[in-house]
């Protein structure tokens, strides 16, 4: 039944196109390889650069679009290191295709150039025509689930409605070229003449449905021959009217109560004229062998109630009942702003055991979000096969469920009973690293990872295995939650888009793949949520609770604009968000005028699931003010608003002031004193510079005092690694990276994770299992550690004024028991890379930068004389060396690769 049979690919750094010369690649429209409905005037074309040799840096650029062949702009030839520009040519037509090329010229006037193109949505809101289409529970007899005792426990309760399938016939020959925009308050799978259209899941994808209802294009020309064609979509609920969060289906159909379709086909005919043929009342709908289908729950197949053929053209719908139109507007369209959710990896099963009791259980070795693939065989009809999904397994072997809570997480397949069959659950999701198959046993299956496919961006590794293990567990935790929203977890009933969750990973997750496009589609769902007041929802999309307004939460508000604009270089971020950042903050301070964040404006949650302590809440909550009134006064400065930016910068210098007045004690000191709000404190500047020693001294010492143990939560773990090595403690967080005893990242590795675990104690031998009601073991906030990998132990970033990595900092921290570290990272300029290996009393360290960029390098050695680059001394191999310390030489470099050595006595 499905067509995506194939094996896909896994999440892997691409390779950079070679060439000597300076050449563009990885082209780019509003962030996106290729996107099909893009609907902005003046979208932003952007590319990398590669280049071989050494200071080679872009000159000029020149940007070429056309369109069915005509000149659509051409940027002329542009002075300059941009690699990105907004299109400013005749005005975009809707449905269309734009080819584009970028041309770059280097300082010795070589030229090169690279192609791409980007398709475009509806630019005029009227030229929508199609309407919303839903099923009429007048027309046909609601879904009665059959009386029978092993029925699964949400068709018992009656609870989840059958899916519904759409169809109609249409004749649109001869055409040139078919586009669809396709969407559903709900899923959709779009159908064309009996092929499954576009390659996305879980679509449309999940946004704040009251303001925003993203809707996807596809050219169809290929699956739309000469003569009638058939378009079919089957619907299912979704997050719109399926169940949501802990809050089952009642609460959450505050959406909607059914899902609504909405198809609008646009053909192009040889003589420039358009046909246009949108959903309404002549389409007709069905059920079919979907029976329901739950993100939450679970789908229940049953292949005997196929109707083959219902996607073409002559399939003989006469028992079918007409659709309802249920709604004409479309005001609340947008075109999708992300990648869509994607199937990116297979798991072929590591181990698959049955037991006496008629249960397979397989083992993908591998945490993930996703579904399976079952292939049965020799199955007579009416077989149902059930697959259960768990995290881990209990003490018995068994699967275990428990943490799941109310999600069912389980799929039924009811055989046709032919020689072979397969199943492939469409709409709904899991977070599982085990299945428990009953019901047949000759059965095999795959596991398929499923998340938004965001483009992979950088890639860590070092010589330790435990440390390789947890970068793979960060990684495949931001896979199992990056699912349209940045969900807290994937697996039991919740999944929500937990703001501090997000922000705290952000900086980890912005280097593991270049995430511009998923979390700029979030902040408008976060700038819509937020209250007349300036509260940010906890959780956004803003579904369920009417929690908002928490510290280090709503703070998320002002801390990923701002990061993004500062990774990506794209000002319009900025711009997007400077009211609502500023809005937060106001709402804070209206809160309390005294500048301690004390007034619980709302919710507070403190340094959520931290190990054995209570940071200040008042301190962790300043801390943030500070921050994001900081941030906000950056944000305005960049955008050319001095006034606002005084405004706000003057107001983070009294909460500075106010902070180490209430919080900071005379011999450095932070209230509470737990290593949190150290953290907090000195990354963010409230530490008055003559304490900052003894603040240091003191975190120091509660760590030695616990022997080298972090108690560090959501809103800690993340700064441990940069704050101690900031302050030339890195042997300190390398000992905590290392550590394997409760609580650490060790622990859960040692324990056989192959995902971050939600709390240290998910697990733990005292206690066995953490608490039922809050154990997810898939949850990346505690894997926020993720960004010291890149940034300290393999040592790359960006100057703390840099925007874009124009100007990159390696600084690579060799210690621990790493034998060598690499790390490489796609900047919006190109590629940056540094891997450092010890061998034999010498340091080895190879960089790479990419064109346009100048990069401060520290050569990490015991002996700076002894720093050579490719062989000669530095002066000789003409490296402008600008500081040197008993402990590096500091060296400014262009584009290029780099082969530093240098002694290492340690
Ligand atoms: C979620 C967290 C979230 C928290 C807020 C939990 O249920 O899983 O990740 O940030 O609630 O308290």
């Amino acid at each position: 039944m499905s067509t995506l049979m194939s094996a896909v690919n896994g999440w892997t750094l691409p390779a950079v196109p070679a060439g000597a010369a300076l050449h563009p690649y990885d082209l780019r429209c509003e962030h996106l390889a290729t996107p099909q409905g893009i609907a902005t005037r003046a979208p932003r074309l952007s590319w990398r650069l590669a280049s071989d040799r050494r200071g080679d840096a872009q000159a000029a650029y020149r940007i070429t679009v056309r369109a069915g062949g005509a000149p659509a702009w051409d940027s002329g030839w542009i002075d300059g290191e941009d690699t990105s520009a907004c299109y400013g040519g005749a005005p975009l037509a809707s449905f269309a295709r734009y080819t584009w090329q970028v041309q770059v010229r280097s300082a010795d006037g070589g030229t090169a150039a690279a192609e791409s193109w980007f398709g475009t949505g509806v630019l005029h809101p009227d030229e929508w025509a199609a309407a919303w289409i839903g099923h009429d529970p007048e027309t046909l007899p609601p879904f009665e689930p059959p009386a029978d005792d092993r029925e699964p426990r949400s068709v018992r309760t009656g609870s989840l409605p059958a899916p519904r399938y759409f169809r109609r016939v249409v004749d649109l020959s001869p055409v040139t070229a078919v586009r669809v925009a396709c969407t559903a308050r709900g899923l959709y799978e779009l159908r064309v003449n009996g092929h499954r259209v576009g390659d996305g899941e879980l679509t449309p994808g999940w946004t704040d449905y009251r303001y925003r209802v993203p809707y996807q294009v596809y050219d169809v020309t290929d699956l739309i021959g000469d003569g009638p064609a058939c378009v079919g979509a089957v619907l299912a609920d979704g997050w719109w009217s399926g169940s949501l969060g802990w809050d089952g289906r009642q609460q959450a159909q505050r959406y909607g109560r059914r899902p609504e379709l909405l198809v609008q086909l646009v053909a192009d005919h040889a003589d420039g004229s358009r046909t246009v043929v949108g959903t309404d009342g002549s389409w007709r709908e069905s059920t079919g062998p979907l029976r329901y289908a739950d993100l939450l729950m679970g789908e229940w197949y049953d292949a005997r109630l196929e109707q083959p053929g219902w996607d073409l053209p002559g399939f003989d719908d006469s028992s079918w009942a007409p659709a309802r139109v249920v709604d004409t507007r479309h005001d609340v369209l947008v075109p999708a702003a992300a990648e869509p959710v994607r199937v990116t990896e297979d798991l072929v099963p590591v181990e698959t055991r049955r037991d006496g009791d008629g249960r397979t259980i397989v083992d993908l070795g591998q945490n993930i979000a996703g579904r399976v693939r079952l292939t049965l065989r020799g199955a007579p009809a009416g077989t149902r096969v059930t697959l259960r999904h768990g995290e881990t397994l209990d003490d018995g072997g068994g699967l275990y469920t428990a943490n799941l809570r109310s999600a069912e997480a389980t799929d039924h397949y009811v055989a046709a009973g032919r020689p072979e069959e397969t199943f492939e659950p469409r709409f709904t999701v899991h977070g599982f690293r085990y299945v428990e198959v009953t019901g047949h046993a000759d059965v095999d299956l795959v596991g398929r990872a499923m998340h938004s496919d965001t483009p992979v961006a950088g890639e860590f590794s070092c010589s330790d295995d435990m440390v390789r293990r947890l970068t793979s567990n960060i990684r495949w935790s931001q896979r199992g939650n990056f699912v349209s929203v940045p969900t807290d977890c994937p697996q039991r009933d919740e999944r929500l888009g937990w703001t501090a969750d997000a922000q705290v990973f952000l900086r980890t997750a912005c280097y593991n793949a270049d995430v511009a496009a998923f979390f700029t589609g979030w902040l408008a769902d976060l700038r819509c949520a937020q209250t007349a007041e300036g509260a940010v929802p906890d959780v956004v999309p803003h579904v369920m609770t009417e929690r908002h307004g928490a510290p280090g939460w709503g703070d998320a508000a002002t801390v990923v604009p701002w990061h993004l604009y500062r990774v990506y270089g794209d000002e319009r971020i900025l711009r997007d968000s400077l009211p609502s950042m500023r809005r937060w903050v106001d709402h804070v301070e209206r809160h309390n005028p005294g500048l301690i964040w004390r007034d619980r404006v709302g919710s507070h949650y403190g340094d959520w699931l931290q190990a054995g302590v209570r940071t200040s809440r008042d301190v962790m909550a300043t801390a943030y003010f500070a921050l994001s009134a900081g941030l906000t006064a950056r944000a305005a400065s960049v955008l050319g608003h001095a006034d606002v930016a005084e405004r706000y910068a003057g107001l983070r210098a009294r909460i500075g002031e106010a902070f180490a007045g209430e919080f900071v004690s005379a011999d450095g000191r932070v209230s509470g004193d737990t290593q949190t709000g150290y953290l907090l404190a000195l990354a963010h500047g409230l530490v008055p510079d003559e304490l900052v020693p003894a603040a240091v001294g003191h975190l120091v010492a509660d760590l030695e005092r616990r022997g080298r143990r972090l108690t560090t939560g959501f809103a800690g773990v993340g700064l441990l690694g940069p704050v101690l090595s900031a302050y030339g403690h890195h042997d300190l967080a390398y000992d905590l990276l290392h550590d394997d005893r409760y609580p650490s990242w060790g622990y859960s590795i040692k324990r056989g994770a192959t995902t971050i675990w939600e709390r240290w104690d998910g697990w733990t031998e005292e206690n066995g299992f953490g608490p039922v009601a809050m154990n997810s073991f898939n949850h990346y906030a505690l894997g926020s550690v993720g960004e010291w990998l890149y940034s300290g132990v393999a040592g790359i970033g960006q100057e703390e004024d840099s925007v874009g990595y124009r100007r990159p900092l390696v600084r690579p921290l060799p210690g621990g028991r790493l034998r060598w570290a690499a790390a490489a990272y796609d900047t919006p300029l190109g590629r940056l890379s540094s891997r450092w290996e010890i061998s034999g009393g010498e340091l080895t360290l190879e960089v790479r930068v990419p064109p346009g960029a100048l990069a401060t390098v520290h050569v990490p050695t015991t002996d700076p004389s002894s720093v050579r680059e490719s062989g000669a001394p530095l002066a000789a191999a003409g490296i402008d060396v600008i500081e040197s310390t008993e402990a590096a030489s500091v060296c400014r470099v262009g584009s290029g690769r780099y082969t530093f050595t240098a002694s290492w006595g340690r």
